[in-house]
């Protein structure tokens, strides 16, 4: 096989068979295929897509190019969820405990934060003694006897990954369907889970900035896990607004505490539900969705998933006080007001410039060595809809140094778009991606 000939055929429009996708893939995680080949490779993917089984070739390809999760000495059913990335999402924080108190196995391997969005392990980290590094054994005891761990991605996870997404990331073709579709499934599916949810964004602070486009990549990776042997579904859910008010580590433990009081942002309660019912149906824990959706309100109500967390917390070193008392957490020395410069409804929020400003107070990385403040960050009081009077808080700017608070308060300011007439009403959930395709939500 000849890589320049495999690279013609898909420049051409031509469908490539396993073999070759293998080719291409094995060769260049062993060093035998230069960067500038791939480079090729990949606009050719930019510019002629790639059909649902050569997404499903590539998505293999990748994953057999490193270790697979051993979870074969786990019990029961295996559940996993990803999130395409957001601003204040911390969504893994309630689900996780939520449904491994309804009895799934939650075997969780998280990100950091990059840029304008924030990691499950950065927050994980801000409760004190807290490790998100287990060894293999550890991992495994702990999700057996808990239902939850979550950890690190490990090295040897699907190695192409981190060489094609360099690649990729310097050569203009990240915004590519297919290719995010198998960079994400490939990890998902080389964790080791069988039933994967997915919570694809679309808006302001998500990498897909339609609803439309956000389906389309929703319905590439559900097929690519259907493909794979996988029980799959996708939410496709707004980012125009955070999800919840808080953004920023501790802040959102101590948001995600709240929720698990039952005493958290309806939208951020509300998605964790329907998140939770799904995976129950999936998993066969119960009938239907709407079944799955009332076990987890339950488990919610009766403080099943706030003892899971607690529990989850406490396995990992962490102090599971928090839960109790909230100033356990670290928190920043200044707090400031952004107060409405006038009234109005508020029609749009700029997402990821409030990401990038928790950013700038420390909550977050601009580039992979920077430390993390994990006290810093916002609070939006006021999100899109809610109606405010001149000189009304909007958010409350958490810092530990005086000198950004000027900026980040005018970023703040700048990302509320108040008009006088309210705007038109947008449901957080757009729709659900199933095997049997895309339906509009209807709650
Ligand atoms: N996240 C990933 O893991 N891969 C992509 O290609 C894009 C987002």
């Amino acid at each position: 096989m000849r890589c320049s000939e495999i690279i013609e055929k898909k420049r051409n429009g031509e469908i490539l068979s396993c073999k070759e996708m293998e080719f291409l893939i094995d060769g260049y995680v062993k060093g035998l295929i230069p960067d500038y080949q791939i480079a090729a490779f990949l606009m050719a993917i930019y510019f002629q897509g790639l059909t649902e089984e050569e997404t499903i070739y590539l998505t293999e390809a990748m994953i057999n190019s490193g270790e697979r999760i051993d979870l074969s000495s786990v019990t029961g059913v295996k559940a996993d969820k990803h999130s395409t990335g957001g601003v204040g999402d911390k969504t893994t924080l309630v689900l996780g405990p939520l449904i491994a108190a309804g009895g799934i196995k939650v075997a969780k391997m998280s990100g950091r934060g990059l840029g304008h969005t924030g990691g499950t392990l950065d927050k994980l980290e801000s409760i004190p003694g807290f490790r998100t590094q287990l060894s293999p054994e550890e991992f495994r005891e702990n999700v057996n006897k808990l239902g939850i761990a979550v950890v690190g991605q490990t090295a040897d996870l699907v190695p192409a990954d981190k060489k094609l997404y360099a690649l990729r990331d310097v050569t203009a073709t990240v915004e590519s369907v297919p290719l995010i579709a198998s960079s994400i499934m490939s990890k998902k599916i080389a964790a080791g889970a069988d039933v994967i949810v997915l919570d694809v964004k679309y808006g302001s602070g998500a990498f897909m900035k339609t609803a439309e486009q956000a389906k389309d990549l929703a319905d590439a990776m559900v097929k690519i896990g259907l493909g794979l042997g996988k029980k799959m579904a996708a939410l496709i859910t707004n980012m125009d607004r955070p999800l919840g008010y808080a953004i920023g580590n501790a802040l959102e433990i101590k948001e995600a505490i709240d929720t698990l009081k039952g005493k958290g942002p309806v939208d951020l309660s509300d998605l964790c539900l329907n998140l939770a019912g799904e995976i129950f149906y999936l998993a066969g824990k119960a009938s239907d969705f709407s079944s799955g959706r009332e076990l987890a309100r339950g488990l919610l109500s009766r403080g099943a998933a706030l003892d899971k967390f607690r529990e989850f917390i406490a396995a990992q070193g962490g102090s599971k006080d928090v839960v109790e008392t909230e100033n356990l957490l670290p928190q920043a020395d200044f707090r400031f007001t952004v107060q409405a410069s006038v009234k109005g409804w508020i029609n749009n929020m700029k997402t990821r410039d409030l990401g990038l400003a928790a950013m700038k107070l420390g909550a977050g990385r601009s580039t992979k060595d920077d430390t993390i403040d994990s006290g810093v960050g916002l609070v939006c009081y006021k999100k899109t809809g809610d109606y405010v009077e001149k000189g009304d808080t909007l958010a409350m700017i958490h810092a530990n140094d005086e000198d950004q608070v000027d900026e980040v308060k005018k970023l703040v300011l700048q990302s509320y778009i108040i008009k006088e007439t309210p705007p038109a009403e947008k449901p957080l959930i757009y729709g659900i991606v199933k095997e049997s395709g895309f339906e509009k939500w209807s709650g």
